[in-house]
């Protein structure tokens, strides 16, 4: 049934600048869970003023956050005390995704992962599976059901890695077509060419991530690039002709409009260009960052001006340490700070929403409040925390109080998410 939301709705447009913003809001979401009408309260046109309400008070209604890089079989590994990227792997993440070969187990994890998605406020997502075809084909069930738009695909990593997590090249292509087949496209699922790195995939796996990108039409690629030293000097050992860490998937064919990189921290300006040239996609992850020790990445260097390189926002759990994109946002800042930027609340909000959608080749569904998108959506209480609250009496602008929220907020601050207009999460009043 027809039914509206009352709130403080926030979208944006292609820049940060370009942003909608009504403090007396009134969003329409029609019975195919598309999104009719937004505006004013007081405008509301008279065919939608019978029908049922949902009153979020001051709350803001945004789009729901897209989180475009997150590892579903390590949905319960945060917080592994690893001394560096490729320690956290071989000791606490292999032998954890080891675990996703048993369907009933990765079938049980992907609902409770995509609860945790929704009670954060995020309604998408580009998602690691894990190297076992069962793993991928759970999550895409459990994300069909939910009716929502879910990027993911089976992980990719033929060498370096314990026999319970490898494939093998013919292995990888065989089965990520065969997923491809079963879900890319269907309802609102679409699947990405997932090689691990340069590091767990041999020359022939990442030949086969060349071919299966020339075969699958609109299929979306997701790997890791330049995210720790200890995993660069791997890559100069594995790869001693390429240039550079970026010449590796380059030679292969893997960059473009389609590929999203996650982390990009040690990027030289020659790989800049390249990324930049191809339209290739970096995808910032500060808790992550932070928590392994990898690195700051610097904003402001991957956008200057003459060769700047399209960005994005995750979460990288489990080596992030937060499912929220508040919170993301808020470590985004303070990497950002330490590397001498200084980002605004706007742009950051802006990345999470409108620009992640881009990245995921999302915008014709989600990514803005707009008629004729679904209405996949987060209502935040800006006031949710004895801390916030106190904290908002200061705030004297739009700028402010999202300022306010992405330092000093997390799951506590998400009201309630809607994903094709119906409401999958609603917290719980004290
Ligand atoms: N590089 C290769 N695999 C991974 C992973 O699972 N997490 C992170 N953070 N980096 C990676
Ligand atoms: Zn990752």
């Amino acid at each position: 049934m027809t039914h509206v939301l009352f709130g403080a709705l926030l979208t944006f447009g292609a820049e940060p600048e370009d942003f909608f913003h009504e403090a007396q809001g009134a969003l329409v979401i029609g019975d195919d869970g598309r999104i009719l009408w937004r505006g004013a309260r007081q405008d509301l046109p008279e065919d939608y003023r019978p029908s049922p309400t949902d009153d979020f008070g001051d709350c803001l209604i945004l789009p729901g956050f897209i989180d475009a890089h997150i590892h579903f079989p390590q949905y319960r590994m945060l917080a592994a005390p690893g001394k560096d990227l490729l320690d956290w792997l071989t000791r606490f993440t292999f032998p954890e995704e080891a675990r996703y070969g048993d369907e009933a187990y990765a079938r049980a994890a992907a609902e409770k992962f995509l609860d945790r998605l929704f009670s954060h406020g995020t309604t998408s997502a580009m998602v690691f599976s894990s190297v076992h075809q069962v793993s991928a084909d759970a999550l895409f069930d459990a994300a069909q059901r939910r009716h929502m738009a879910l990027v993911t695909g089976k992980t990719m990593m033929d060498r370096d890695v314990p026999a319970s997590v490898r494939d093998s090249p013919e292995q990888a292509a065989v089965e990520s077509e065969a997923l491809y087949r079963k879900w890319h496209g269907r309802d609102r699922l679409r699947y990405a060419v997932t090689p691990r790195f340069a590091v767990t995939s041999s020359e022939a796996q990442l030949q086969v991530a060349h071919d299966l990108m020339q075969s699958l039409p609109d299929a979306l690629l997701q790997t890791h690039l330049s995210e720790s030293q200890g995993e660069l000097e791997r890559i100069r050992e594995l790869y001693p002709d390429d240039a550079d860490y970026t010449a590796v998937y380059d030679r292969f064919w893997l960059l473009g409009e389609r590929s999203l990189f996650a982390h990009g921290i040690h990027l030289s300006d020659r790989e800049c260009r390249r990324l930049s040239q191809t339209d290739s996609i970096v995808v910032h992850c500060p808790t992550s960052n932070m928590f392994l020790g990898s690195g700051l990445m610097d904003m402001a260097y991957l956008s200057m001006e003459r060769r700047p390189v399209r960005l994005a926002i995750g979460t990288d759990v489990g080596g992030g340490t937060s499912y929220s994109m508040l919170a993301t946002l808020g470590a985004a800042y303070k990497v950002q700070m330490l590397a001498g930027n200084r980002p605004t609340a706007l742009q950051l909000f802006h990345l999470a929403t409108r620009r992640n959608a881009e990245a995921l080749r999302l915008t014709d569904e989600v990514g803005s409040l707009e008629p004729g998108k679904w209405a996949d959506i987060v209502v935040i209480d800006p006031h949710a925390t004895e801390i916030l609250a106190s904290r908002q009496e200061l705030s004297r602008s739009l700028e402010d109080m999202l300022f306010a929220l992405m330092i000093l907020g997390d799951d506590r601050a998400i009201r309630a998410t809607y994903v094709a207009g119906r409401k999958v999460h609603e917290r719980r009043m004290k």
